[in-house]
């Protein structure tokens, strides 16, 4: 998507200096840094610190990870070892697993003195995998927005509700819950978007930065306001990401999206996930007991990093010294409290069936 006018996905290959730059997102919506990933040790803390985050760039990012890996000692005892390193990285988004595997399970097929290449080229491949899976899901949401646009008067807009930032910046491009937003504005349907803050991380104003630089109309909002404005008959429906979905329907997501499905469940509003398919774990069935959630740092709860008047980013502490901070990353909504998965294939109920219907060739594990 276009940040000042230029098209930038989130992570990109520069051919000149053989390397993968990144847009280290700790920094935004205050400012746009790029970086380049030299070593492992560099992959391993962009994944760790959250300078790329979201499944599916964290899922790329692990790719171009096996790539250098590869370049460097394409054994397959070197590749277990990076493929360790790199997974244990964060352990809830699955896309991070699953593109350490396909890379794995390709490279070891292959003589040892073509792994490099081909590593590089299924990075590539992956990547643009991503943006291709992103843009259907924008096709296949826009519907459901259009459907629920017609039902309005002219002009007034269908009013969404999104949690965390599952935007261009958490994929390569296009994001999953905002691909549909984006296809629907660019259609010239009138949408307003409630983004949530997303304590601890913010990452609702990475969403904010990334609708406001596509002219995209919304209101950035508190995460306790959603079942206000609920109730109110204010929210047309929701739709938000995912880290890994069970293989019947059940939603991993960011800290906070459970709640908003319970309020969305009593007030009657469509709850949507938009749902690429190297998100669904096939191996896991109830995501309550079975993810593993991530749990970070107190640091992120008891503090707050934002822009001083001054024009530098500065970190405060909100809560009293000493009193403890606990921070689960990711809650889990249960499949009944989810309206629909939209994913590149279609639309499909958040059931086993609904899975299994869209994705015969995947979900035979
Ligand atoms: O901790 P983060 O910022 O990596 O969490 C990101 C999310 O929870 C997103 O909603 C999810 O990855 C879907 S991204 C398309």
């Amino acid at each position: 998507m276009k940040v000042n006018g230029t098209h930038y996905r989130s992570l990109w290959w520069d051919e000149d200096k053989a390397a993968l730059q990144i847009i280290d997102q700790r920094w935004l919506p205050h400012d746009f840094r790029i970086q380049q990933v030299d070593t492992l040790q560099d992959y391993a803390d962009a994944i760790v610190e959250m300078r790329v985050r979201g499944a599916p760039l964290i899922g790329a990012t692990a790719a171009y990870g096996m790539a250098l890996a590869a370049s460097i000692d394409p054994s397959n005892a070197h590749l277990d070892k990076a493929w360790e390193f790199l997974d244990k990285t964060r352990p809830t988004a699955i896309n991070l697993r699953w593109a350490l595997n396909r890379c794995r399970a390709h490279l070891v097929t292959l003589p040892e003195d073509q792994r490099a290449a081909a590593a590089l080229a299924l990075a590539h491949e992956i990547a643009d995998e991503d943006v291709e899976i992103n843009r259907n899901i924008g096709l296949n949401g826009l519907e459901i927005i259009r459907k629920i646009a017609t039902g309005k008067k002219d002009g007034e807009p269908v009013r969404i509700l999104t949690h965390c930032n599952a935007g261009w910046l958490a994929t390569v491009d296009w994001g999953t819950a905002t691909s549909p937003i984006y296809h629907a504005h660019d259609a010239g349907i009138p949408i307003h978007v409630w983004v949530d803050e997303t304590r601890p991380r913010n990452q609702g104003a990475l969403t904010a930065w990334e609708l406001g630089s596509h002219g995209v109309p919304h209101t950035y909002i508190t995460d306790n306001a959603g079942g206000h404005l609920m109730q109110h008959g204010l929210v047309d429906m929701v739709i938000v990401g995912t880290d890994r979905t069970t293989r019947r329907g059940d939603v991993c997501n960011k800290i906070g999206t459970y709640l908003k499905a319970l309020a969305a469940q009593a007030n009657k509003v469509p709850f949507y996930v938009a749902l690429p398919s190297p998100t669904i774990d096939w191996t896991v069935s109830d995501g309550v007991k079975e993810i593993p959630i991530e749990e970070r740092s107190q640091r992120e709860v008891t503090h707050v990093q934002g822009l001083t008047e001054a024009g530098e980013i500065s970190q405060v502490q909100v809560s009293p010294h000493g009193t403890p901070g606990g921070n689960p990353a990711f809650d889990v909504t249960p499949n009944h409290l989810v309206t629909g998965l939209i994913t590149e294939r279609g639309v499909c109920a958040a059931t086993p069936e609904g899975l299994e219907g869209l994705f015969p060739d995947l979900s035979r594990i």
